[in-house]
C-alpha cells in the first residue's frame, strides 16, 4: 500500500508568557520534530498521556492550527503550502471524529441537517442526490432512517457518536482523524463503536489517524502505533511488534497498564508505575524528556537527547538503552 499521509520533521509551538522581564518571549513545542507515515487504507495509532502533543499534530495535519515548520503530504500534496480554495478542498479531504460527540453537534439542528452540512458546501449536489447520501450514511453507521428527525440530545451517546462518524465520511474523505473517539463512552459502546469504525474501514476502505491515551483501546484498531511523549515520538512500530517487543521504558510502562485477555501473560504482568511529573513544557531538560521520570535513566540520558533510530525492520525508538 503507498503511503496516504507522510509527516515530516512537523512541529508546532505556542507563544506563552512567562515571568522574567518584560514581554519575555517563550515558545511551548507542542509538537517537536515529529515523523510519521499513514498507508492508504490503514491505521496508524497516535498514543501519549494528557499534553503530549496528539491533537496538536492531528491538528496540524488538518491545517486547523498552524505549523512552526515540517511538511504535511496527503496524496503526494504537501497541504502546509496550500491557499484559499485549495486549502478549502484539502480541508474536505481530511475529516475529524470528536472524543465528545455532544458538544461537537449542534444542538438545534436535526440528526438528518447535522449529517448533510458537510454536502452543502458541495455545490454540485442537488437536494435529491444529498438526501439519498444521508439515507446511506444513516444505514452505514447503524442508525435507524426515522432517527433522521430527531435533535442531538434524544440520542444516547453511542448514537450521537455514529452521527459525528456518518457526518466525517459525508464528503468521502481520504483521511479521518479520530481523536479519542471512545474516551467518554461506557466500555460495552466503546467496543460497538470500534467494531463499527472497522467495519467502515474495510468496506470504504478508510485511512485513520486514530488518536488515544489508552494503549488498549488501540490494541484492536491499529496496523502501527506512534508514542508521543512532551510532544516527540519516542517509539513507532507495527502493532505486532509494539505489543511483542516494546523498547522505550515509556512504552513498557504504559502497556503493563493493559488488562491482557492471555491469563499466563497476565499472571507475570507487572504494573510499572511511572513516578512524578513530566517536565516543564517551556523549559525542557537538556537530555532525554523521560529521565526525570524513567526508571532506568543512566547518566547520559541527563545531558543528551535521544535520538529516534529505526532497526532493519522499521521499529523506531528513541533512547540510549535500546
Ligand atoms: N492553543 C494553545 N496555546 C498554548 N498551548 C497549547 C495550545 N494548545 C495546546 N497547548 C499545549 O500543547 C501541549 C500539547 O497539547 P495537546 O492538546 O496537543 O495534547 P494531547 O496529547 O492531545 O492531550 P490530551 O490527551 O489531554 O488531549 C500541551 O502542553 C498543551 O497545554
Ligand atoms: S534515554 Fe535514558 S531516560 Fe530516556 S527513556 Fe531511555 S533510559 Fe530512560
Ligand atoms: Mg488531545
Amino acid at each position: 500500500m503507498s503511503d496516504l499521509l507522510k509527516v515530516e520533521n512537523l512541529s508546532v509551538r505556542f507563544e506563552v508568557k512567562r515571568g522574567g522581564g518584560w514581554n519575555k518571549k517563550c515558545y511551548l513545542y507542542a509538537v517537536d520534530d515529529v515523523s510519521f507515515t499513514v498507508k492508504k487504507g490503514e491505521t496508524l495509532a497516535i498514543v501519549g498521556e494528557s499534553g503530549s502533543g496528539k491533537t496538536t499534530a492531528a491538528l496540524a495535519v488538518a491545517r486547523l492550527v498552524k505549523a512552526h515548520s515540517g511538511t504535511v503530504a496527503l496524496a503526494g500534496e504537501n497541504i502546509l503550502q496550500k491557499e484559499a480554495e485549495d486549502l478549502r478542498q484539502t480541508r474536505q479531504k481530511v475529516q475529524f471524529i470528536f472524543q465528545d460527540p455532544y458538544s461537537s453537534l449542534n444542538p438545534r439542528k436535526r440528526a438528518e441537517a447535522i449529517v448533510r452540512e458537510p454536502l452543502d458546501s458541495l455545490s454540485q449536489k442537488t437536494e435529491v442526490e444529498k438526501a439519498k447520501i444521508v439515507d446511506e450514511l444513516f444505514e452505514a453507521v447503524g442508525l435507524r432512517p426515522e432517527q433522521q428527525r430527531l435533535f442531538p440530545h434524544q440520542f444516547s451517546g453511542g448514537q450521537r457518536q455514529r452521527i459525528g462518524i456518518a457526518r466525517a465520511l459525508a464528503t468521502q474523505p481520504e483521511l479521518i482523524i479520530c481523536d479519542e473517539p471512545v474516551s467518554a463512552l461506557d466500555v460495552a459502546v466503546q467496543a460497538q463503536i470500534l467494531n463499527l469504525l472497522r467495519k467502515l474501514q474495510k468496506n470504504f476502505g478508510l485511512t485513520y489517524l486514530f488518536i488515544s491515551h489508552d494503549l488498549g483501546v488501540v490494541q484492536h484498531m491499529s496496523d502501527s502505533i506512534a508514542v508521543m511523549y512532551m510532544g516527540r515520538v519516542v517509539e513507532h512500530a507495527d502493532r505486532l511488534s509494539l505489543f511483542q517487543t516494546p523498547r522505550h521504558p515509556y512504552t513498557q510502562a504504559l502497556l503493563s497498564a493493559v488488562p491482557t485477555v492471555d491469563r499466563a501473560k497476565r499472571a507475570q504482568q507487572k504494573r510499572i508505575l511511572i513516578p512524578g511529573d513530566p517536565p516543564d513544557p517551556v523549559n525542557l531538560p537538556l537530555g532525554c524528556r523521560f529521565a526525570n521520570r524513567c526508571p532506568v535513566a543512566e547518566a547520559i540520558c541527563q545531558t543528551v537527547e535521544p535520538e529516534l533510530k529505526s532497526d532493519a525492520n522499521g521499529h523506531r525508538t528513541a533512547c540510549h538503552l535500546v
